[in-house]
C-alpha cells in the first residue's frame, strides 16, 4: 500500500521516472496535475488510524455488486473528505473500477485489484504486467473525471482537447506511432494512463487531462471540500487525547 501511494504520487507530480518513455511528439504536452494523496490519519469519528481498514467478508471474489452493495456502503468514509479505495481480489480479470464525480454518495471511490497494488519500484509480486500501481492510477484518473481517451467508441470524444481522437483501446505496448482516425503523423497517444496498455508503458497524463481533473477543485467543483480536508491530519489540540503538555516529576 505504501508503495501503490508512492506511484500515485509519482504519476500524478509527473515525478515517475518513466516519463521519459514519452515520445518527443508528445513530451510537451505530458503534465503534473498538482494532486497529491496522502494516508488518512484521522478518522471521519476524530480518531486515530493509519488510514488503511481490513474487512473480512467471507468471501473470496467479491462481485462488483457485492462490493457496491454492501461493502461499499458500510465500509466508505465521508467522500467530501476522503478518497476512498478498496481492494479485493477481484474475479473474471477485471483490474478495477471508479465512481466519476457526481455519483451515489455510498460508493464513491476506486476499486482495485488487490495484486494490482504496488508501484514501478516495487511491483506487485502477483501483478504481471499490471502489478506496478497504474490501474489505482488510471482509476483515480476516472474518479477525477477522466475518460477513456478513445472516448469508448470508434474514434470517439474523452472531452479533451489535447489527446489525439484514437480508434479504440490499446493494449500490451504498442510501438511509436500508432496512427489511426486520422491521427498521423503522431498518431495515438497510448502512453497515457487513460488508455489500456501494460502498467509499464502508461507514463502520463496530458495538460488537457490536468485542467479537467482540476476542474473538480474550483470554487463549485465538485471535489472542491477535499482541498480543505483534515483527513491528513492527526487528531491532537485542545478538547482531544493529543500529547499531554505540562507534565512534571520529581524525587523519584
Ligand atoms: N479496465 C480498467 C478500467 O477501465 C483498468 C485498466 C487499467 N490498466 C492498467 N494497465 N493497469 O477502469
Ligand atoms: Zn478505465
Ligand atoms: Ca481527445
Amino acid at each position: 500500500i505504501m508503495a501503490q501511494l508512492d506511484q500515485l504520487n509519482k504519476d500524478f507530480r509527473k515525478q515517475n521516472a518513466d516519463v521519459s518513455s514519452v515520445p518527443s511528439a508528445f513530451a510537451g504536452l505530458a503534465a503534473d496535475s498538482e494532486i497529491q494523496f496522502c494516508l488518512a490519519q484521522r478518522t471521519p469519528a476524530g480518531a486515530a488510524t493509519t488510514g488503511i481498514n481490513r474487512y473480512n467478508y467471507n468471501t473470496a471474489s467479491p462481485s462488483t455488486s457485492y462490493i457496491d452493495g454492501t461493502i461499499k456502503p458500510a465500509t466508505i468514509w465521508d467522500r467530501t473528505k476522503y478518497l476512498n479505495i478498496w481492494t479485493a481480489n477481484l474475479g473474471g480479470g477485471l483490474l478495477g473500477y471508479a465512481t466519476f464525480p457526481g455519483g451515489t454518495s455510498t460508493k464513491d471511490g476506486v476499486v482495485v485489484l488487490a495484486s494490482s497494488v504496488g508501484s514501478v519500484a516495487t511491483p506487485n509480486p502477483s501483478g504481471g504486467s499490471f502489478g506496478k500501481g497504474r490501474t489505482a492510477t488510471h482509476e483515480v484518473g476516472h474518479w477525477l473525471n477522466l475518460r477513456h481517451i478513445w472516448g469508448d467508441s470508434n474514434c470517439g470524444n474523452d472531452q479533451v482537447s489535447d489527446t489525439p481522437t484514437q480508434q479504440t483501446s490499446n493494449g500490451g505496448c504498442p510501438n511509436f506511432p500508432k496512427v489511426t482516425c486520422s491521427n498521423g503523423p503522431s498518431g495515438d497517444m497510448f502512453m497515457n494512463y487513460m488508455d489500456y496498455v501494460n502498467d509499464a508503458c502508461m507514463v502520463m497524463f496530458s495538460t488537457g487531462q490536468k485542467n479537467r481533473m482540476k476542474a473538480l477543485f474550483a470554487t463549485g467543483g465538485s471535489r472542491v471540500s477535499l482541498v480543505t480536508s483534515n483527513g491528513c491530519t492527526p487528531p491532537g489540540g485542545t478538547g482531544t487525547c493529543g500529547t499531554p503538555s505540562g507534565l512534571g516529576s520529581s524525587s523519584i
